[in-house]
C-alpha cells in the first residue's frame, strides 16, 4: 500500500476534491436542502434582530425615565419585549428545523459512503488484505464517515452563513456608527482568522499523530484478542499488556500534545476577542458620553459583540475540525483510491460450464519478486477428472488454488478453465464456478446452519439438511443441545478443526459448483474421521472436475492423476501405482507416511 504523504492534509486540492465528492450526496435531496436554507436564512435574520430589539427597549425605557422620572411599562416597550421573545424562540426553532431537515441528507450520505467503502474494500485483492490490519481498517472507515457528515453540515450551515453574518454586522456598524467601529471588528476578525489558521496548521501534526496512535492501539487490541488462545498457550498476557500499554502511552502523549496545542489556540483566540470587545465598548462609551450614541446603542454594540463572539469562536472550531475531518476523510479516500491488482477486463465474459477442464499452462508466480514460488508449472485436469497435487508443506500447493481463484494473477503463463484464460472471465462467474474446502476454514460468528447456508444464501432448510448429511455432520449436530442453531464463536473457534472442515464441505456441497477444490481438506482429522470425510468427498466429487491438494497421500490414492510438487515445480506425475513404481519422491513420501501411520496405529492400540 502506498503510504500517504503527511503534506496531503495541507494540500488545498485535496479539500476541493473532498468537497466535490460530497456534492452528489447533497443533490439527492434538493428540496430538503432548499427548505433547510430558508430556515437558516430566517434564523440569521432573527439573530441579527436581537441587538436591535434590545436597543429599542433600552432607548424607550430610557426616554420615559428621562421624561417622567419614572418608568411605566407601556405599550411600546411591552410590544418590543414580546417581539424579542418571539424572535428568540423562532431563532432556536428554525435552527432546530434546519438540523432536523438536513440530518436526513447526512444520514443518507453516510449510508452510501459506508456501503461504497465496504464494497470497495471487499473488491481489493487478497494481497492488500494480508497487508492491512482489520482493526485499523474499520477504524479508518468509521472516522472517515463521521468526518464526511461533519464536513457536510459545517460546509453548508456554518462557514458561508457565518461569513455572511460577519459581513452584515460590519455593514451595520459602518452604516450606523462609522468607520472606527467597523474597522475594529474587521481587523479583529482578520487577526482572529489568521491566528486560528496558523495555530491550527501547527496542530495538524498532533491530530495526525493522535489518529495514528489511535489506529495502532485498536489494531493491536483486536489482533491480540483474536489470538486469545495463542496468548494463553504461551502465557504471554504480560507481554501483550506491555505492548498494548506502550501503544496507549504513545496515544496518551499524542493526546496531551493535542490538548496543549488546543489550549494555546483557544487562549490566543480569547485574547483577540477580549481586546476587540474592550475597544468596541470603549468606543461606544465615548459615543454615549459625547451624546452621539444612546444607551440603547451601547447595549446594541455589546450585544452584537457577544453575538459575534459565538460564530467567531465557531469559525476557529470549524477550521480545526475541518482539518481533522479532512485528515480522516483523506485516509478513507486513500482507501477508496487503492486499486485492486486483480481487475476484471471491461469485456470480461461469463463462465458457464458444467464439467470444465482446468489447465495451468507454463505458469510462474511469485508474491514478492525476490522469491519465486511457482516455476513454469504445466498440468491439466480433464473434464470430470479428479487430479491431485501433492508436495511438502510450503511447496506452493495452496498458492495454486489462489491462482485458480484469481486472488493473484500469475506473472507468466496462463490458467485456463474450459480452454478460456481466467483473466478473460468475470470474477464473479469464475469464482461461482469453483467450490473450495480450504485448508483453514474460518467461520462467521453465527449459527452452524447459517454458516452452511452461506454456500447458497437462498437455499431451503431441506437443502441445508441434505448437505449436512452428505458432509457427515448430522451425527455431530445431533449431539449439540441447540443442534444446527449452535453458535460457532468468532471465526468458528468453538468448533474443532475437523468440524469446521465438515462445515466447509457442507457449504461447498450446497454451492454445488462445477469445479471442486479440496485444499488439505482432511489435514486436521484423525484417521477415522478422515475416512468418513474422504467418503463424503468421493461422493460429491463424482461428476465434478476436482482438484485435491494434499500433504497426506492417503487422501489422493484414488485420484486419476497425481502431480508431485517440489520447490515450485512438478517433479513427477502419474497414477498412484505408476508413481510408486517410479521409486522417486512420491514413493519416498509414501513409505515415510506409511511408517508414521504404523506408529500411530501402535500408539492407538497401546492407549
Ligand atoms: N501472501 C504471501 N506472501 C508471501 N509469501 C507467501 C504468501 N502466501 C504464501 N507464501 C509463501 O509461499 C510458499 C508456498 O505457500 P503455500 O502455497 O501456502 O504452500 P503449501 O504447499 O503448504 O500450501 C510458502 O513458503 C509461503 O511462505
Ligand atoms: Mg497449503
Amino acid at each position: 500500500m502506498a503510504r500517504r504523504t503527511p503534506t496531503d492534509i495541507e494540500n488545498l486540492d485535496m479539500k476541493w476534491h473532498v468537497f466535490r465528492m460530497l456534492v452528489p450526496y447533497l443533490l439527492e435531496f434538493r428540496l430538503r436542502i432548499v427548505i433547510a436554507f430558508c430556515c437558516l436564512a430566517l434564523a440569521k435574520v432573527a439573530t441579527i434582530s436581537f441587538p436591535f430589539f434590545q436597543k429599542y427597549i433600552v432607548d424607550d425605557l430610557d426616554a420615559q425615565l428621562n421624561a417622567a422620572g419614572q418608568t411605566l411599562l407601556v405599550a411600546v416597550p411591552l410590544l418590543m419585549i414580546l417581539g424579542y421573545g418571539l424572535a428568540r424562540f423562532l431563532n432556536v426553532m428554525l435552527n432546530e428545523a434546519r438540523d432536523t431537515l438536513f440530518g436526513r441528507v447526512t444520514e443518507r450520505a453516510i449510508r452510501r459512503i459506508s456501503l461504497m467503502t465496504f464494497r470497495h474494500v471487499h473488491g481489493l485483492d487478497l494481497g492488500f488484505h494480508l497487508n492491512r490490519q482489520t482493526g485499523g481498517l474499520s477504524r479508518d472507515i468509521e472516522r472517515g464517515t463521521s468526518g464526511v457528515s461533519f464536513l457536510m453540515r459545517i460546509m453548508i450551515f456554518n462557514i458561508i452563513p457565518t461569513l455572511l453574518e460577519l459581513l452584515v454586522v460590519i455593514i451595520i456598524f459602518l452604516w450606523n456608527y462609522g468607520v472606527e467601529f467597523a474597522a475594529v471588528i474587521f481587523l479583529a476578525i482578520i487577526l482572529y482568522f489568521i491566528y486560528s489558521v496558523m495555530a491550527t496548521e501547527k496542530r495538524t501534526r498532533f491530530i495526525r499523530e493522535m489518529n495514528e496512535a489511535d489506529s495502532a492501539t485498536s489494531t493491536h487490541a483486536v489482533d491480540s484478542l483474536l489470538n486469545y488462545e495463542t496468548v494463553k498457550y504461551f502465557t504471554n498476557e504480560e507481554y501483550e499488556a506491555r505492548h498494548y500499554d506502550e501503544l496507549l502511552a504513545t496515544l496518551e502523549i499524542a493526546k496531551r500534545n493535542n490538548r496543549l496545542s488546543l489550549f494555546a489556540l483557544n487562549g490566543g483566540q480569547a485574547l483577540i476577542v477580549a481586546v476587540a470587545m474592550t475597544l468596541m465598548l470603549l468606543l461606544a462609551a465615548r459615543g454615549v458620553a459625547s451624546g452621539d450614541m444612546t444607551l440603547g446603542d451601547f447595549v446594541l454594540v455589546n450585544s452584537f459583540m457577544m453575538q459575534l463572539f459565538m460564530p467567531l469562536n465557531f469559525l476557529g472550531f470549524v477550521y480545526r475540525e475541518i482539518k481533522g475531518s479532512l485528515a480522516n476523510i483523506e485516509r478513507m479516500f486513500n482507501l477508496l483510491n487503492e486499486k485492486p491488482s486483480v481487475v476484471e477486463k471491461p469485456d470480461a465474459e461469463l463462465l458457464q460450464v458444467t464439467k470444465p477442464a482446468i489447465s495451468f499452462d507454463n505458469v510462474s508466480f511469485h508474491y514478492r519478486p525476490d522469491r519465486e514460488i511457482i516455476r513454469n508449472i504445466t498440468f491439466t485436469v480433464g473434464p470430470g477428472e479428479k487430479v491431485a497435487v501433492v508436495g511438502a508443506s510450503g511447496s506452493g500447493k495452496s498458492t495454486l488454488v489462489k491462482l485458480l481463484f484469481r486472488f493473484y494473477d500469475c506473472q507468466s503463463g496462463k490458467v485456463t478453465i474450459a480452454g478460456r484464460d481466467i483473466r478473460d472471465l468475470t470474477l464473479h462467474s469464475l469464482r461461482s464456478a469453483i467450490g473450495i474446502v480450504p485448508q483453514d476454514t474460518v467461520l462467521f460468528n453465527d449459527s452452524i446452519f447459517h454458516n452452511i447456508q452461506y454456500g447458497m444464501p437462498d437455499a431451503s432448510e431441506e437443502d441445508v439438511d441434505r448437505a449436512i448429511r452428505m458432509a457427515h455432520l448430522d451425527h455431530f449436530i445431533s449431539q449439540l443441545p441447540k443442534g444446527k442453531d449452535t453458535l460457532v464463536g468468532e471465526r468458528g473457534l468453538k468448533l474443532s478443526g475437523g468440524e469446521k472442515q465438515r462445515v466447509a464441505i457442507a457449504r461447498t456441497i450446497l454451492k454445488n459448483p462445477a469445479i471442486l477444490v479440496f485444499d488439505e481438506a482432511t489435514s486436521s482429522l484423525d484417521s477415522k474421521t478422515e475416512r468418513a470425510i474422504l467418503q463424503a468427498i468421493r461422493e460429491i466429487s463424482a461428476g465434478h472436475t476436482s482438484l485435491v491438494i494434499a500433504h497426506r497421500l492417503s487422501t489422493v490414492v484414488d485420484a486419476d492423476r497425481i502431480f508431485v510438487l517440489e520447490n515450485g515445480g512438478i517433479v513427477e506425475s502419474g497414477s498412484h501405482q505408476e508413481l510408486l513404481a517410479q521409486h522417486g519422491t512420491y514413493h519416498h513420501m509414501w513409505i515415510l507416511q506409511q511408517q508414521e501411520q504404523e506408529k500411530e496405529k501402535v500408539a492407538e492400540v497401546q492407549a
